[in-house]
């Protein structure tokens, strides 16, 4: 229903309109009395014996919504019911700010991609603390960037006050210096940066939760140097974070079936769907390969498929997210990805 029937109206309206009439109508289905409990049982029931336990929590399945489809943690119970594993909310910064101009997001429908430029508009994490701090049962991470207006100097304070305000509500904390939208921003990922960075928000959630430990992850881009994968790495290490994301949309336009009009149509941003799989699985690779068995690896990407879904875990990631196969192929996804890792045996 959703490919025949609803999915070619919300074709219809610009990608980013449609975007908030479909998780409009998400939120306002789920606020029906029972709703939320009949669309848990309807579908977390098959993929739900894929339970994975990681960063001190016990996943329901691995299969993540990936950060930006829910910026300011309005509908992420919704999203929950609907079969994800969990949700990540965000990008919120320091402070309030509407994005780049309209439009600003982009369907490449040939390569089943997107390309946004979105430029991280929320309503800052100071507004997100109220719906965080409601009772529910969706696991939530929380994604963190920079407010654009703020210096590349204040960047540290900027993340740190929305840490201070998110921590103690979040089940995991992931430090997002891989967006392409932000002027500078991903220049945050050179570990001379990314240290004190890192540092400064560890202990920011050792004091806003002195008594819970709040998981802290960094989201990497794909467009990273193999040596840079790797740096990120040892320093997450060395810092003993609790885990990575891998991966960011890219800036590359490699490799897509869509016409070179099409392409030149959407203008900058960064591109997900499946042209980024093959560099996000290779990032994946490389990370397993250089942090060992211990640290959590999340990767997102181009996965579209059950046995995608299935590929990537025995790569070695602990948890998968997706989004850009969310908004195309529909409300189904999450359960049949989750249906496809469960263990056979149970
Ligand atoms: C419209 C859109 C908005 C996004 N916004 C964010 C964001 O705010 N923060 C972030 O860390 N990633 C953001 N992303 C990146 C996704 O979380 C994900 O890393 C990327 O899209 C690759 O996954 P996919 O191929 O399954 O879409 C966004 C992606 C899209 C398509």
């Amino acid at each position: 229903m959703y490919k025949a029937l609803i999915r070619p109206l919300l074709y219809l309206l610009p990608a980013e309109a449609a975007h908030h009439l479909a998780f409009g109508g998400l939120r306002l289905l789920a606020a029906i009395p029972g709703m939320l409990t009949l669309m848990r049982r309807v579908f977390h029931q098959a993929g739900d014996s894929a339970r994975v336990r990681a960063l001190g929590l016990d996943f329901p399945n691995p299969i993540g919504l990936a950060a930006g489809f829910d910026k300011n943690a309005v509908g992420y119970e919704a999203l929950g019911a609907m079969g994800f594993g969990f949700v990540e909310v965000g990008t919120l910064t320091g402070q309030a700010q509407r994005g780049n101009p309209k439009p600003r997001l982009f369907r490449l429908p040939k390569d089943r991609a997107l390309v946004n430029r979105l430029g991280f508009n929320n309503r800052g994490s100071a507004d997100a603390v109220a719906r965080l701090q409601q009772p529910h049962q969706t696991i939530v991470g929380v994604n963190i960037g920079k407010t654009k207006v703020v210096s590349d100097e204040e960047a540290v304070g900027d993340y740190v006050s929305s840490a201070k305000r998110l921590g103690p509500y979040a089940d995991y904390v992931v430090v997002n210096v891989s967006s392409p939208n932000t002027p500078g921003l991903r220049s945050l990922q050179a570990t001379e940066k990314l240290r004190p960075l890192l540092g400064a928000v560890q202990e920011a959630l050792n004091e806003v939760s002195p008594g819970r430990p709040v998981p802290l992850l960094v989201k990497i881009a794909p467009d990273l140097a193999d040596e840079d994968v790797d740096a990120v790495a040892d320093l997450a290490l060395e810092l003993a974070l609790d885990g990575i994301i891998a991966t960011n949309t890219t800036i590359s336009r490699d490799g897509l079936a869509s016409s070179a009009n099409d392409v030149e149509r959407c203008g900058n941003g960064g591109l997900s769907g499946p042209p980024l799989r093959e560099r996000s699985m290779e990032v994946l690779q490389r990370l397993r390969a250089r942090l060992g068995r211990e640290m959590v690896v999340i990767s997102v990407g181009g996965i579209e498929s059950p046995e995608q879904a299935r590929e990537t875990l025995a790569a070695g990631a602990t948890l998968l997210q997706v989004y850009t196969a969310f908004v195309y192929e529909g409300p189904w996804l999450p359960s049949r990805l989750a249906k496809g890792v469960a263990r056979r045996d149970v």
